[in-house]
């Protein structure tokens, strides 16, 4: 069997995500190496992307190597909760295009909750990329405008596409 269908089966196993493995599953050597190739798939040069901060340091590098600018949302202390006005405001006044979402959140420890996942699936205009835990990044792209909720979706955080 294909290397990549095997990986597949694995992940619809463990996440109940359907993934097309000729589409939508890229081996890389590690989280790294695929978090700049997700930068450089979905990102032109002078986009920008909303980074959860703090954030893992490599982010930064990431957006000088694929010349996306950053735009910080902070995760307030002591619980790091987000404020989805600044999420929202992110992409609406400040034009992302992406969202990272670390979860868990290095070096926060910040576990994001199912109420939020699927409020952030519900901020329209954007794709996401998220590194979860066993160096997985999961990629989550459309040219649909509400890609955040489609993955959410996909994810069976939300009962339907809406
Ligand atoms: C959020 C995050 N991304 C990437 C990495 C590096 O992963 P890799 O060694 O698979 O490139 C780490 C390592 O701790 C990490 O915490």
């Amino acid at each position: 069997m294909e290397f990549r269908t095997a990986l597949a089966e694995k992940i619809g196993r463990e996440t109940r995500l359907e993934v097309d493995p000729d589409r939508e599953l890229t081996v890389t050597c590690g989280s790294t190496e695929a978090m700049l190739a997700s930068f450089m798939a979905i990102l032109n040069p002078g986009d920008r992307v909303a980074v959860f901060s703090p954030f893992y340091e490599n982010y930064a590098a990431d957006g000088i190597l694929s010349g996306a600018e950053a735009v910080h949302v902070p995760l307030h202390a002591p619980d790091w909760g987000f404020d989805l006005g600044e999420l929202r405001s992110a992409f609406r006044d400040k034009g992302c295009r992406a969202l990272v979402l670390c979860n868990p959140s290095n070096p926060c420890g910040k576990v994001f909750s199912r109420e939020e996942l699927v409020s952030i699936g519900a901020v329209p205009g954007s794709s996401f990329f998220e590194r979860p835990v066993k160096n997985l990044v999961r990629f989550h792209f459309s040219r649909r405008e509400s890609t955040l909720r489609e993955a959410a979706y996909r994810l069976k955080l939300l009962p339907s596409k809406l």
